[in-house]
C-alpha cells in the first residue's frame, strides 16, 4: 500500500529523534463495560390489544386526513418552493415516498443552514404510513427514503427523528456538514431519544428499527461526532465517509445489530504519514453495545480506531491506520475485561495494534499486523481464557517488537486457560507462542532446553511430549527431570549423545 514507505520513514525518523515509544499504548480511561444486555429481542409483555387498535385507528385517521401525496415533490407550504424543477414523477397516491431535501427548501450549495428543512423532511417521512408494525412498538416506515440528491447541507443541530418507534427509513445520498456553532457534544445524525419530542405512545423497548444511512458524506467539522446510535436495532451504516469528528465518528450504545459496513472514518483527510499524526485524536467507533459488525471499514484517522466495550460484536476487513502505536495509536481497544466475545478476522492493522483487557473469548485470525503492529493482552484481574491468535501475518522493522505481548503491569496472569497463540508467520518481530518445539543435539548426562524467548506466558508448561534418539550403540535409560521456569531437563543414566526433540503447550484446559 502507497503508504507504508511514509509512514514508516516517520517512525524510523522519530526513532532516530527518540521519540518513538515502541510498546502498544493501552488507551487510558476507566469506562466500565456496561453489564451485558440480553442480545436476544426481549420483546416485552404483550401490551393490550386496546393498545393496538388505538394504534390503527389512528393511524387510518391520520391516513384520510393527510393529503396522501405525503411524498415527493409536495413540501409544506411554508416552505419556499424548490429552485429547480423536481426530477421525480408528480405526487400521487401510489408513489413511492422520497422526499427531497430541496423541495422543502434546504440549500444543496451548503451556503445557507438546512436544519429546519432537513428536519421537516425527517418528520413528515416519520408520519405512520400504513399501520404495519416492526417490532412491537415501532411502526414501518414503509421504506420512505430522505434523499439528499447529491447535494451539500450545513447544519447546526442534529438530526434526530422527532420520536422514536419508527423503523424501515433510509437517509442517502449526499454530503452533512456541521456549521461552525454546531454543538460540541452533538452528532451529526443523532438517532437518540429525542428529548424535545416525547410523544410517549412508542410500547418499544428500543428506539428505532432499521433505519439505513448510506451514500453520506458527513463532516463533523471538528464539532462533536458523526453518527450516535442509541438503544436501535438493525441499524444499517453502508457506504459514509465521516470525518473531522472531534469525539467518535460513530457511537453505538446498548440495542443491537448496527451493522457499519464499507465505509471510510478518519479525524483528519490524510493518507498516511502525515506530520500530525502525533496529535490524532477522536475515536473512529465507539461501540458501547452488543451484537454488532463492523465490515470492510477503513479507519485513517483518529486517537483510537475501534473502542469496544459490548460483546458478541465481530470485525472483518477492517483496515485501521488511525495513529501509530509508536505515537500512542491503538487500532483495536477491547475494553471488556473477563467477557471479550469478540472476533477479529481479516483484518489489516497498518502500524497500530490490538489491545484486549482480560480477554476471555477472543479470536484473531487471517490478519495482518505491519509496522511492528501486535496484540497487547492487559492484565486487569488476570484472567485470560479462550483465546486463540492463529494464522496471523506479522511483520516488522527488527526492533524487537513481540507480536503477542502481556501488560502486566497491573499485577500477573493467574488464569490463563484455553490460550493459544501459535501458527502466526512472522518477519523482524519476536514470535511468541503457546506452543513450541524444539531440538537439540548434545553429549552427556544432561540436557536443558529453554523456551522464555518463544513462550508467551512465564513460568506455564501444562504438558511436554519428547523424544530422545541416541546416536551410536547406547541405550540409555532416559527421564523428564525437571519442569520450572519454562526450562526443561532431561536426563540420562549415562553419557550419550543424542538427539532430544521436545513440543511444550500452555493452552491445554487445566
Ligand atoms: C500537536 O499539538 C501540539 C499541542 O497542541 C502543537 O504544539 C503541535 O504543533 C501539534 N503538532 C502538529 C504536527 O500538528
Ligand atoms: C562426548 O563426550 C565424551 C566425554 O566427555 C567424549 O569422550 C566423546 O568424544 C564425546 N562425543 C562427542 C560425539 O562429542
Ligand atoms: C528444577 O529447576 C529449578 C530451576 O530451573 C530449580 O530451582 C529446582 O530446584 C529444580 N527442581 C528439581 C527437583 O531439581
Amino acid at each position: 500500500m502507497a503508504t507504508t514507505m511514509p509512514r514508516r520513514l516517520l517512525i524510523l525518523l522519530s526513532m532516530l529523534t527518540g521519540f518513538a515509544i515502541f510498546t502498544a499504548i493501552p488507551v487510558s480511561g476507566g469506562g466500565k463495560v456496561p453489564s451485558r444486555k440480553a442480545a436476544s429481542g426481549s420483546d416485552r409483555g404483550r401490551d393490550s390489544h386496546f393498545h393496538e387498535d388505538f394504534r390503527r385507528l389512528q393511524a387510518l385517521k391520520a391516513s384520510i386526513s393527510r393529503p396522501d401525496s405525503i411524498s415527493i415533490a409536495s413540501p409544506p407550504s411554508s416552505f419556499s418552493p424548490s429552485p429547480s424543477p423536481s426530477p421525480l414523477p408528480s405526487p400521487g397516491v401510489n408513489n413511492p415516498r422520497i422526499y427531497l431535501l430541496t423541495a422543502y427548501g434546504a440549500d444543496p450549495t451548503g451556503n445557507s443552514d438546512s436544519t429546519q428543512a432537513i428536519l421537516q423532511a425527517i418528520a413528515d417521512a416519520s408520519k405512520d404510513k400504513n399501520g404495519d408494525e416492526l417490532m412491537q412498538g415501532i411502526t414501518d416506515l414503509g421504506g420512505a427514503q430522505i434523499n439528499l440528491q447529491g447535494g451539500n447541507y450545513l447544519i447546526s443541530q442534529p438530526l434526530q427523528l422527532p420520536a422514536t418507534g419508527v423503523g424501515n427509513l433510509m437517509i442517502h445520498g449526499g454530503t452533512i456538514k456541521a456549521s461552525d456553532n454546531f454543538p460540541a457534544d452533538g452528532y451529526l445524525i443523532d438517532l437518540s431519544d429525542n428529548p424535545n419530542n416525547k410523544n410517549g405512545d412508542s410500547s418499544s423497548s428500543y428506539n428505532y428499527e432499521y433505519i439505513t444511512l448510506k451514500d453520506l458524506l458527513l463532516d463533523s467539522n471538528y464539532k462533536g461526532g458523526g453518527i450516535s446510535v442509541i438503544n436501535s436495532i438493525r441499524t444499517s451504516i453502508d457506504n459514509c465517509y465521516i470525518t473531522h469528528f472531534t469525539t467518535n465518528g460513530i457511537l453505538v450504545k446498548s440495542g443491537h445489530e448496527t451493522y457499519i459496513r464499507n465505509s471510510f472514518l478518519g479525524q483528519h483527510i490524510t493518507a498516511g504519514g502525515d506530520r500530525g499524526e502525533r496529535n490524532f485524536s477522536g475515536i473512529g467507533i465507539n461501540l458501547q453495545g452488543n451484537d454488532n459488525a463492523v465490515t470492510d471499514v477503513v479507519i485513517f484517522s483518529a486517537g483510537l480506531g475501534i473502542m469496544v466495550t459490548g460483546q458478541a460484536n465481530t470485525f472483518s476487513g477492517v483496515h485501521c491506520y488511525n495513529k501509530a502505536t509508536g505515537f500512542g495509536g491503538t487500532g483495536i481497544y477491547l475494553k471488556l475485561p473477563g467477557l471479550t466475545q469478540t472476533r477479529i478476522v481479516n483484518s489489516y492493522m497498518d502500524y497500530t495494534g490490538i489491545v484486549a483487557e482480560d480477554p476471555v473469548q477472543l479470536h484473531i485470525s487471517s490478519s495482518f499486523f505491519l509496522g511492528d503492529g501486535n496484540i497487547v493482552l492487559k492484565s486487569i484481574n488476570g484472567v485470560a481464557n479462550g483465546v486463540s491468535i492463529v494464522n496471523n501475518m506479522f511483520s516488522g522493522s527488527d526492533n524487537g517488537v513481540e507480536i503477542v505481548k502481556l501488560d502486566q503491569s497491573n499485577g500477573p496472569f493467574k488464569q490463563v486457560d484455553q490460550v493459544f497463540v501459535d501458527r502466526n508467520f512472522v518477519r523482524g518481530m519476536n514470535t511468541k507462542a503457546t506452543v513450541a518445539k524444539v531440538s537439540k543435539k548434545g553429549n552427556g548426562t544432561s540436557w536443558t532446553l529453554d523456551f522464555n524467548n518463544i513462550l508467551l506466558f512465564p513460568n506455564l508448561i501444562r504438558h511436554v511430549q519428547y523424544s530422545l534418539s541416541a546416536i551410536g550403540n547406547g541405550f540409555p535409560v532416559h527421564a523428564l527431570r525437571n519442569v520450572s521456569e519454562n526450562r526443561i531437563v532431561i536426563e540420562t543414566n549415562e553419557a550419550v549423545t543424542a538427539n532430544v526433540f521436545v513440543t511444550v503447550d500452555q493452552g491445554v484446559a487445566s
